[in-house]
């Protein structure tokens, strides 16, 4: 291809872009009407606090009267009778760890403690909310890293989504467990840099499916990295969100809020931190929970996901880390922003892998039911580890440090 190609491939790509980038901005300031309809959700969504909490950093924390809670507005939620605690608590292998786990009970500012008979939840402004609509209309509304998902959704825009991870897709998985290593990667306002443990199961048009796990998201989360969680029960079509950006969620800890800052983070070359997530389906109710370093965080009943599957189980099980960067910029960097051949201490990590079998006994998996996937390995990548000599038995690191445009390698 000759000098003169070149020169006008770049500007119709920059043309595309630009327009793109228009596009995007005219779909995101929303009108006042919108502002008006937003303000009544607000109520909807909001529940009386019986206690409120401001941190220094703004955000308000409110204590709500369990029963009362938005998940409970979801119709199929109606004569839901809430769950305290799980009937069934997996039994996790116990491992050799190298590194610190945080601990979620210190996670919240000190002071901030709910009445029994409450929960903790973060209050949605309505700037929240007219960023999550920022969000959908740049393309971000939900984490897309089922690698089915991106193979097999050939009508739906994935653009921008990057993502390298570990998959296990051999047989049914009644939960998953792993230690996340934190990290803090830079991102623009527009951008996201996330690390994931999810389940799922079904075809991408009816995929139901759960996720858990950091995020670095200034739309959503303002600065650094939250505790974040995504559900949907239809291939993130209609149902499901954020966190308790809509009903589903049902909250049982007065200590640990969905969304909450997490700290401190690793350092490169340095002090390694992670958190101990487990996410399982309960084996008399059905219900899917949240274990955050032993702490019952809440749980996603059965009844969200009836006629969509992860009722009986689910058949995937994911870790890894994913970006997402709108074709106007380079992609940020993933996990600590470094490639996993760099090792420990210097690579994003999870360690201690494990599923949960139909009968509801803790697996390491075998080598030949995971494999590592890895969407644009110019830039991200990611490498399972399952050498008894590691520290650990089963793991993967992953990420890089982007600067991928869409499907090309900037670097
Ligand atoms: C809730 O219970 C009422 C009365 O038993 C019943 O008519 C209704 O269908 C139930 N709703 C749901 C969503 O299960
Ligand atoms: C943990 O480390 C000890 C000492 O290095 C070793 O003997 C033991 O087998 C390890 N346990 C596991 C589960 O790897
Ligand atoms: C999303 O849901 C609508 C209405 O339920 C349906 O018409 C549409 O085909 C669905 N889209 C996808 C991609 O499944
Ligand atoms: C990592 O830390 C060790 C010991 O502190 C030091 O010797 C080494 O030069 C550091 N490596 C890098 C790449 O920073």
């Amino acid at each position: 291809m000759d000098f003169s190609n070149n020169i006008v491939i770049l500007i119709l790509l920059t043309l595309v872009l630009v327009a793109e980038a228009a596009a995007h901005e005219w779909r995101t300031i929303p009108s006042e009407e919108e502002k008006k309809e937003m303000e009544r959700q607000l109520k909807d969504i909001n529940k009386p606090a019986l206690k409120s909490f401001k941190t220094e950093k703004g955000e308000i924390f409110d204590c709500i009267d369990i029963q009362k809670q938005l998940a409970f507005d979801h119709p199929l939620l109606k004569n839901h009778s809430v769950q305290l605690k799980p009937t069934s608590v997996p039994k996790w292998i116990s491992s050799n760890k190298t590194s610190q786990k945080i601990d979620p009970l210190k996670l919240l500012p000190k002071g901030i403690s709910c009445p029994h008979g409450t929960v903790i939840v973060k209050k949605i402004t309505l700037q929240d909310l007219i960023h999550s609509q920022r969000l959908k209309s740049i393309g971000f509304n939900s984490p897309r890293h089922l690698r089915h998902v991106l193979t097999e959704g050939n009508d739906i825009d994935l653009t921008g989504h990057h993502f390298a991870t570990l998959e296990y897709d051999y047989s049914r998985v009644a939960g998953v467990t792993g230690n996340l290593n934190l990290w803090d990667p830079q991102v623009s306002h527009d951008q996201v840099s996330l690390a994931t443990m999810a389940i799922g199961q079904g075809p991408i048009e009816h995929l139901a499916s759960i996720s858990v796990g950091w995020m670095v998201n200034p739309l959503l989360y303002q600065d650094h990295i939250h505790l974040y969680t995504y559900w949907t029960a239809d291939g993130y079509n209609k149902t499901g969100c954020y966190d308790i950006l809509c009903p589903g969620f049902v909250q049982v800890s007065k200590r640990i809020p969905l969304g909450v800052l997490l700290h401190p983070v690793s350092v490169y070359n340095g002090t390694q931190y992670e958190m101990d997530l487990s996410l399982h389906q309960d084996r008399v109710t059905g219900d899917w929970w949240l274990i955050f370093g032993g702490v019952n965080v809440g749980y996603w009943p059965k009844s969200l996901f009836i006629g969509s599957g992860l009722v009986k189980g689910a058949y995937l099980g994911s870790w890894g880390g994913q970006v997402y960067s709108p074709t106007t910029e380079k992609s940020p960097g993933m996990g600590s922003g470094h490639f996993p051949k760099e090792g420990f201490g210097k690579a994003a990590f999870v360690n201690n892998i494990q599923i949960l079998d139909g009968k509801g006994k803790a697996l390491i998996p075998q080598i030949y039911t995971v494999e590592a996937h890895e969407s644009n390995p110019n830039c991200y990548k990611s490498k399972f580890i399952h050498d008894d000599d590691e520290p650990w038995i089963r793991a993967v690191y992953y990420g890089g440090p982007g600067g991928c445009i869409g499907k090309l390698s900037m670097n």
